[in-house]
């Protein structure tokens, strides 16, 4: 977290824990229930996913030369390379040949061979060889090899847009977010996975809501966080619209500790250790500082409208926690359980949205995170339903 940025955000914390209210909205948001179903606002959605940048990887997943892995990402199969120079590379992972997929899973290797007939790949996508060459006379195997993807490496993601030829800038995706996803500090970090590829039986935008809101903690996770019960946990907590992305603070210190926090000069403030930060990327991007490291998840539309896909791990600056806390396995152990609770509930959600005669979702004053996701996802798609009461 920036120095700069922390020293305001801590004021707001204090703020907060203090006068024990949250920020709040100005009004209630209604949220039509066809928002969430209505399959013409979901294909505007999808434009979102495939123009913007999606930081699809940790760059320590490929952190060595001909390091590659697979993943699926809006309903494609991605292949993720870095090749012998330490260029980053995606790839559709269809062959060219009959369109089968000649990388899986994940590893080093100098070549992917396809398993349906053999055309081989290497790591910067060129097709390298095909048995029964002789047969294959006159081919120009230059222009057959993997269609690339346009991707960029920075502050330590593997940014990729998933239609090709399509421009990518991640510092102006980030706007104003980009000196402080970059003071984060992930490059260096390693990423240990909680789940690789979750099923989610909800629409994208009715989970997204649950990861900038922590009203449902203590109902949905009473034991699985080690929280401060004096401070986070119920709606403590203030929030940013940033573009087109959502920032929001929790304060991980109670009433207990203001006086102490105000006695010291502001230099000595520690907002990393002080606050919970969270970071809703758009389109589709969660990070947030939790203890010495971060969670790092991704949430897309699946391949229907009542369906969510979530790539869900935790980023650690060490391999060894620090005395008293616990592994980063363990961190993204915890993460994978704390999604196996939402899970049902956000299920319950995406029935009831879909199902239901009520007109319109609730959102609170105190779930502001939340109405700055919708607001931001409304304008960005051009849908005006949106009402306030
Ligand atoms: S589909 Fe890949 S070699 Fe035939
Ligand atoms: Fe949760």
């Amino acid at each position: 977290m920036q120095r700069s940025v922390g020293i305001g955000l801590m004021k707001r914390a204090l703020e907060v824990v203090e006068s024990q209210r949250p920020e709040l909205a100005d009004r209630y948001m209604q949220v039509p229930l066809e928002y969430y179903t209505r399959e013409d606002l979901a294909a505007r959605e999808r434009e979102l996913f495939e123009t913007q940048p999606l930081a699809l990887l940790a760059s320590t997943e490929i952190g060595a030369p001909h390091d590659y892995r697979v993943r699926d990402a809006v309903g494609r199969s991605v292949l993720l390379t870095r090749d012998a120079d330490g260029t980053a590379h995606a790839f559709l992972n269809y062959c060219r040949h009959r369109g089968a997929e000649p990388a899986s899973g994940c590893g080093n290797a100098r070549a992917f061979s396809c398993p349906y007939h053999g055309w081989s790949y290497d790591s910067r996508g060129r097709l390298v060889g095909m048995p029964l060459r002789d047969r294959y006379e006159g081919l120009d195997l230059s222009q057959l090899g993997l269609v690339e993807l346009p991707s960029e490496e920075r502050h330590g993601f593997v940014w990729v847009v998933l239609r090709p030829g399509a421009p990518i800038d991640v510092a102006a995706h980030l706007g104003e977010l980009d000196d402080e996803i970059g003071a984060l500090g992930c490059a260096g970090m390693t990423y240990h996975a909680s789940l690789e590829r979750q099923p989610l039986g909800a629409s994208w935008k009715s989970v997204a809501e649950g990861l900038v809101e922590s009203l449902h903690v203590p109902f949905v996770h009473p034991d699985t966080f080690g929280l401060n019960p004096q401070a986070v946990g119920v709606d403590l907590a203030f929030y940013d619209a940033i573009g087109p992305h959502v920032r929001y603070g929790l304060p991980k210190f109670g009433t207990d500790d203001v006086a102490r926090i105000r006695a010291l000069a502001e230099d000595d403030w520690d907002p990393p250790s002080s606050i919970g930060c969270v970071w809703w990327i758009s389109p589709g991007l969660l990070l947030a500082n939790e203890l010495y490291g971060l969670i790092y998840a991704d949430l897309a539309p699946g391949s229907h409208v009542r369906e969510a896909i979530f790539r869900y791990g935790w980023l650690s600056p060490v391999e060894t926690a620090p005395p008293g806390e616990p592994s980063p396995d363990e961190m993204a152990a915890r993460a994978a359980r704390a999604v196996g609770q939402d899970r049902p509930v956000w299920e319950t959600c995406g029935r009831g949205l879909a199902n239901g005669a009520h007109g319109h979702a609730l959102i609170g004053r105190n779930e502001k995170g939340v109405q700055l996701l919708h607001e931001a996802i409304a304008r960005q798609i051009g849908y005006e339903g949106l009402r306030y009461c």
